[in-house]
């Protein structure tokens, strides 16, 4: 099981798949050093952040268009029918803040019902970044875009221009979900960090439903899922000198009931045995390397780790066949017992 307290995903790992990821000095050491750790532990795992380079990038965007993954869909259309009421509970006037803003996709569907006095998107990577926030910026002329390049999973300093202003933090695709439950209360509570006291936090959080609908989210048809597990392999090998034979790896994903999540796993079909860096590794057939966590909630599970991460829910909306929800929540001092 993947206890993995460092995920981020980010167009910030968009990086050229043809050079050495952090420029021409070699590897990446922390990349290096997540990959040899995680492959020496037992059962092996792989942090998931690790999959967005350029070709995973790319590959996620695939996955957020396929028929079987819903949440992109479904999250989409009730941004579309509800952002008039998260306007109206939210009042005019606050700088949108968005955390792993990446390609900014949904976001002028919030902007353009909210009113905002400014927009800040939070990536760690400053191309990527620079680009989307331009493109918004000609969309919404007049409208302050303050981008900030920045690890979000820690508080952020946001621009002095904002200083006064409310805040709507913005955390969609439910990204919280790949976070194990410790982990995403942190970062919840880095958000209130970030964000102050009485601001607002719209969250989606992908809702608990039938297996068989989850598990083909995650293993669809035409194999882009299973591109996007194996891709991380394909990076190991090219980025880190590793020599793992691909094809003998199959995509995984199984419904972990006991944790309500999505597992992503690659699963060696014959006994393996590779190097990465000059460090030997083994797998026996059937062994799995634990790539990737993806929680579904329930409405009272969704409710419990939002406030546990500082956040009083305000309002939710789902779907009429509740695949998905978004919840705009308030970071309120915490009450004194009962
Ligand atoms: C980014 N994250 C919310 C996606 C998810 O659904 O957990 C990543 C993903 N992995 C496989 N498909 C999509």
């Amino acid at each position: 099981m993947t206890d993995d307290p460092t995920f981020v995903r980010s167009a910030g790992q968009w990086e050229d798949a043809d050079a050495p990821a952090g420029g021409s000095a070699g590897p990446d050491a922390t990349f290096l050093a997540d990959v040899l750790a995680g492959l020496a532990q037992t059962p092996k795992a792989i942090p998931a952040r690790w999959f967005y380079d350029r070709r995973g990038s790319e590959l996620f965007e695939e996955i957020t268009a396929l028929s079987e993954y819903y949440p992109t869909r479904v999250e989409t259309e009730l941004l579309a029918r509800h952002c008039g009421d998260v306007g109206r509970i939210a009042g005019a006037g606050r700088a949108v803040v968005e955390f792993g803003s990446g390609s900014s996709v949904k976001t002028p569907h919030l902007l353009s019902c909210i009113d905002p006095a400014a927009y800040v998107p939070i990536d760690i990577s400053g191309d990527f970044l620079r680009d989307s926030a331009a493109a918004l910026a000609r969309d919404f002329p007049g409208l302050p875009v303050l981008p900030v390049e920045a690890n979000f999973m820690q508080p952020v300093p946001l621009p002095p221009a904002v200083a006064g202003t409310p805040k709507l933090g913005f955390f969609p695709g439910s990204t919280i979900g790949n976070l194990v439950p410790r982990s995403g209360v942190n970062l919840l509570r880095d958000m209130v960090a970030t964000l102050g006291e009485g601001a607002m936090l719209l969250i989606g959080m992908d809702r608990v439903k039938d297996e068989a609908t989850l598990v083909r989210a995650y293993a669809d048809a035409a194999g882009v899922t299973a591109a996007f597990n194996l891709n991380l392999l394909h990076r190991i090998n090219r980025e880190l000198d590793g020599d793992i034979p691909v094809d003998a790896f199959r995509h995984r994903a199984v419904w972990n009931d006991t944790w309500s999540r999505i597992e992503m796993h690659l699963a060696a079909e014959r006994d393996v045995a590779f190097s990465i860096g000059g460090r030997r590794f083994s797998l026996r057939a059937g062994e799995t390397i634990h790539t990737e966590n993806s929680h579904k909630y329930t409405p009272r599970s969704a409710r419990q780790l939002l406030a546990a991460g500082g956040w009083t829910p305000l309002r939710e909306w789902s779907d009429p066949d509740e695949m998905f929800a978004l919840i705009l929540a308030e970071a309120r001092p915490e009450p004194v017992a009962p």
